[in-house]
């Protein structure tokens, strides 16, 4: 239970890799808000905690919306009464539609960068005056592999993981003086919806996985770019958060860990 009575912030904690750090973080005691913008997977995913004996509640929150964000601030310092954690991980792979397209738009630029990046800022602006008032916190980002170098097909999810990972670096720097932490995970491959559409791109866009089924591709990438051969889980990522996100991790900061069955050893 190394996260016994703690209180941890989720955002896209109701479907996905967010789902499964509130589920690990639950399963070692922390209390938790599930911040999403699907109000009825944060509702399922909120009941799911709660048959671990923890405080689980949900704030529907956009963190492209500063406002939301120092809402889902207040919500957390009201109904636990503190913000040990806070989990950055709501992302998109670009604007709606995106997989329909063979080629990245302004408007993919534009939504992807105010999700993936100015929400994680969003949610760290509203939750980091708390930590630093307790002078105690632990702040995790979801980047990716796709932000250790650029991945053809998706420049724009590409740059912004990767202004994810130096974010965190920057944060980590400038909270240090305050006993918080920042981290990254960058996530390898997952077979999660999100990546069953980046499949369909990769086969809209690069010869050698034409016409295949975007569950063809992943299986493909996975046996060329791992050298483990396997892929990732929401599990594998929760795994490294809880570690991050507890005192057992207290002297490491502005990192970004790798959980990508060595796509990346660097
Ligand atoms: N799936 C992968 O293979 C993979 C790999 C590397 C990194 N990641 C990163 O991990 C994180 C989670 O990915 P996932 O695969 O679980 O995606 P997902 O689409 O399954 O879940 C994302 C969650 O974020 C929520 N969300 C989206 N926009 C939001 C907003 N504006 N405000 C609040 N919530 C919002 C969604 O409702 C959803 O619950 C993302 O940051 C993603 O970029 C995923």
């Amino acid at each position: 239970m190394i996260l016994r009575d703690r209180v941890a912030i989720v955002t896209g904690g109701a479907t996905g890799i967010g789902r499964a750090i509130a589920i690990k973080m639950a399963e070692q005691g922390a209390n938790i808000l599930v911040s999403d913008i699907n109000e009825d997977a944060a509702n399922e995913t909120a009941s799911h905690l709660s048959s671990f004996g923890v405080e689980a509640a949900v704030q529907i929150t956009n963190v492209t919306d500063p406002k939301a964000t120092q809402a889902m601030a207040s919500r957390a310092i009201d109904q636990f009464g503190k913000i040990d954690i806070l989990v950055n991980n709501a992302g998109v792979a670009g604007a709606p539609g995106w997989y329909e397209r063979s080629a990245s738009t302004e408007e993919d630029w534009r939504f992807t960068y105010q999700v993936n990046v100015v929400g994680s800022v969003n949610a760290a602006n509203a939750v980091v005056p708390h930590m630093r008032k307790a002078q105690y916190g632990k702040v995790l980002n979801l980047a990716s592999i796709a932000g250790r170098e650029g991945r053809p097909s998706l420049p724009h999810y590409s740059s912004s993981k990767s202004a994810v990972v130096n974010y965190t670096q920057a944060l980590a720097g400038e909270l240090a003086p305050d006993n918080i932490n920042v981290n990254a995970i960058c996530p390898g491959l997952l077979w999660t919806p999100m990546w069953e559409q980046v499949g369909g791109r990769y086969a809209m866009n690069d010869p050698q996985y034409a016409g295949l089924e975007p569950r063809v591709v992943f299986e493909k990438m996975i046996a060329a770019t791992i050298p483990f051969g396997t892929e990732q889980t929401p599990e594998d990522i929760g795994d490294a958060a809880i570690f991050l996100c507890s005192d057992e991790a207290s002297n490491i900061t502005g990192q970004a860990l790798n959980v990508d069955g060595g796509f990346f050893m660097r």
